[in-house]
């Protein structure tokens, strides 16, 4: 049984992700600040999984608390999902950004370096493509960032190069996420958003469940179908099972690797409305508003690297994915 260290373990992936771990057999060990979840996803974890976490309501910028972690613990592998992710906010406040997620990380690779702990899995994002030339987008397409969310993720990215070179003995996974979306199916653990949401799926089913008035779909003048942006929307819980592929791939192929995590169909919005509809049994009224600045037309993955490298495939699809998100708002519609 192994040990696995889950920064940022609280929130909307991580949650699902320990919750698999546990069912796997893995001892999980969490630390998030609490900054954008609550605790009740973890009781709910346990709850689903019959089994305990150890929680730390611990700030990756607190190297002490982090240190601390590391010698208490036998980690054998860590799942860094701790950030910041808004793509918006971090163009209003780039420094937050960066301190949490570049700082952040930095503190917690020293403290891996200090104790010996070399297997990393970082939740690393399509954005980091920047604007693609063509799609399916593979692996080897050209990096760029365009707001400082993206650019975190990106320099990190080549800090763990950086790292990766100076020192062999680190095994690496970059897994570049599409668009996470649903919940698990038990309808107790889902995306819970602060506030208004950024996302398309989260801001639907806040339209479909009332608390919303109209979906804003932001453009339908786009290169696409009907107009409307193509995303590559992958459901959480294959996500989480990825991440989990991820951690077996590193225990016998050392190095470092950038993965995307996808399901290599895209759906524009209009096609993830309608099938939010049929899977909600509610009309989700919209309004054709200007494109939203750094928006791109389309972005979808070519998945073969996950396939061959991680033996992974998402194998849920858009009904489920609908499904599942309207079963975790319709249960929870406040949320945790
Ligand atoms: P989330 O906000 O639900 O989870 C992140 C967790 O990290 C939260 O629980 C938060 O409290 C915690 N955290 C943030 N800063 C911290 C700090 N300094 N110390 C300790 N804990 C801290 O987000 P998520 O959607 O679960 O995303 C997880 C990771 O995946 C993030 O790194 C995000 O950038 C990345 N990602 C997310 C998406 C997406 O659309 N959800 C897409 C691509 C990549
Ligand atoms: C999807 C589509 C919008 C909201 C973001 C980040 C990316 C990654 C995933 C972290 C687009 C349209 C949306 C709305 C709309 N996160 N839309 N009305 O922008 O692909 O990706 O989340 O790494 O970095 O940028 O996801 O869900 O915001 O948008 O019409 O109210 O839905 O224009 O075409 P996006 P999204």
């Amino acid at each position: 049984m192994s040990q696995i260290l889950v920064t940022g373990g609280a929130g909307y992936i991580g949650s699902h992700t320990v919750l698999e771990l546990l069912e796997n057999g893995d001892e999980v060990i969490v630390i998030d600040n609490l900054s954008n979840s609550k605790l009740e996803s973890l009781k709910r974890v346990e709850e689903l999984s019959g089994k305990k976490i150890i929680f730390h309501q611990i700030d990756l910028l607190n190297k002490d608390d982090l240190g601390a972690e590391f010698k208490k613990y036998d980690i054998d592998a860590v799942i860094h999902f701790a950030g910041l992710k808004a793509v918006g906010e971090s163009v209003k406040i780039p420094l937050s950004y960066y301190q949490n997620n570049l700082t952040g990380t930095l503190n917690l690779l020293g403290a891996m370096k200090e104790h010996g702990v070399k297997k990393l899995v970082f939740s690393s994002s399509a954005t980091v493509y920047g604007d693609p030339d063509s799609v399916p987008i593979t692996e080897a397409f050209p990096t760029s960032a365009t707001n400082p969310y993206g650019r975190s993720k990106l320099i990190i990215e080549e800090i763990l190069r950086d790292l990766y070179v100076s020192d062999n003995e680190w095994d690496i996974i970059l897994l570049r996420y599409f668009n996470p979306v649903g919940a698990h199916k038990s309808g107790r653990i889902g995306e819970d958003p602060a506030g208004i949401p950024n996302n398309l799926m989260p801001y639907i089913s806040k339209v479909a469940v009332g608390q919303l008035e109209i979906l804003p779909v932001y453009g339908n003048d786009y290169d696409t179908p009907d107009g409307t942006g193509v995303r590559d929307y992958i459901h959480v819980v294959d996500l989480a099972l990825g991440h989990l592929k991820a951690l077996e791939h590193l225990s016998v192929h050392p190095g470092l690797e950038a993965i995307n995590l996808g399901t290599g169909r895209g759906y524009s919005v209009f096609e993830i409305l309608h099938a939010f509809e049929q899977a909600s049994g509610k009309t989700v009224a919209f309004e054709i508003k200007p494109r939203r600045t750094g928006d791109i037309a389309k972005c979808f993955a070519d998945t073969s690297k996950a396939d061959d490298v991680l033996g992974w495939k998402a194998e849920r699809d858009l009904a489920e994915m609908c499904e599942d998100a309207w079963r975790w708002q319709s249960m929870n519609p406040n949320g945790y």
